[in-house]
This record gives structure tokens, sequence and C-alpha cells, in this order.
């Protein structure tokens, strides 16, 4: 199947991911990429444009840090500090270079969807929160005990702010549970969500 948005097409974009991805990150990759499909029908987006970005949000997941550090760097792919945190979240706008760079895809909206996936930010666009989203929830790797209480949110309220803000409260849980430091822009997300789903 090719769409507008890639010069390559899906069946052939798999199949380089099956070569760069590890067996259950490309499992993962599948399961983004159904989710956000699902939801982008749900809630009215392009799901072409969901079925691409989701399926290549983690393309770079599986390059080491150090090397990742450098495409940054060469690249200035943090312009935007969107590489803020912990060096976890750099694979986030790498991949959004590679999905330019290596697997044609062209289309801006689909590049922003995997490069603010893992952090989120502030006046997230549809295809943003969907991506963001269906890799938290996907099904086939995702632990129950994360993707259930944020998937039970988005069903009760079929609110996508609400089912981000639920997944942003579990993550600063975590990090102050683990002593670990917070962003600026994971509290700037949080207040912002909070404020549009309490008022
Ligand atoms: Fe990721
Ligand atoms: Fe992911």
């Amino acid at each position: 199947m090719k769409t507008d948005y890639t010069l390559i097409s899906l069946e052939e974009i798999e199949m380089r991911l099956k070569e760069c991805l590890s067996e259950e990150r490309f499992e993962h990759s599948l399961g983004v990429m159904e989710k956000s499909v699902e939801l982008a029908q749900k809630f009215g987006a392009d799901t072409d444009k969901a079925r691409l970005a989701g399926l290549l949000h983690d393309c770079a997941k599986c390059i080491d840090k150090s090397e990742l550090k450098k495409m940054i760097d060469e690249n200035n792919l943090d312009e935007d500090n969107c590489c803020a945190g912990s060096y976890k979240v750099w694979h986030a706008p790498v991949s959004a270079f590679l999905a330019q760079k290596d697997y044609g895809v062209n289309d801006k909206e689909i590049l922003s969807a995997i490069k603010w996936h893992t952090m989120g930010r502030l006046n997230m666009t549809l295809l943003e929160k969907i991506v963001y989203l269906a890799d938290k929830i996907e099904e086939r790797t995702r632990e129950i005990e994360y993707r259930v209480p944020i998937d039970k949110v988005l069903k009760e309220t079929g609110d996508l702010d609400m089912a981000i803000l639920k997944s942003f409260k579990m993550t600063i849980c975590s990090l102050t549970e683990r002593n670990l430091p917070i962003c600026q822009t994971t509290i700037d997300v949080y207040n912002e969500l909070l404020k549009k789903t309490t008022h």
C-alpha cells in the first residue's frame, strides 16, 4: 500500500523496520500503528497519517545513546528543547529525522507526531495526541498495569486530554517514587491539561 505521505510503500517500511528494531520493539510499533489508526477513526483524524506516524514513531529506538546524541548535535535536532529531560526521549526527535531522511515521509504533521510522542508538548495537535496515547495503550506489548488505567479514562470520558492527563499523572508519580527529576515541559503540559479538563 502506498500513501501520499511517503515515497516508500508501507510494506517496504515494515520490512526495513524489522531489520533495524528488536523483535519486541517491532511488535510494539505494529501495536502503536494499529491503535493510532483506531483512535484516528474514532476522533476524526487522518488514518493514513496516523498509520505512518504510529509505525515509525520508534524507528530510532534501537540506536545507542552516544550515536543518538551525535545525530542530535550534528543535525540541530534539539532546537525547540525537545530533548529536555532524560536521554530516554532522544530517540523521538531522531525518529522524526530518520522518518523523513530514510523513510521518505514528507508530511509535517506526521513528523511532529513522531517527534513529540514521548514528551508531549503544550498545545498538542490531534495527531500528536493520538500517537502519544497509542504509544501508551497499545495492546501488543504494553503491560496491563500501565495501559489499562489510561485506557479506562479514555473509554469513560471519551476525551483524549483526560487520558493524556492520566498518563502524565502516572509518569510524575513514577518519577517522584524513583527520586528522579521532572523536566519543566512535563510540569507545563500537566498544568495545561489540568486547566483544560477542569474548567
Ligand atoms: Fe518512543
Ligand atoms: Fe513507543
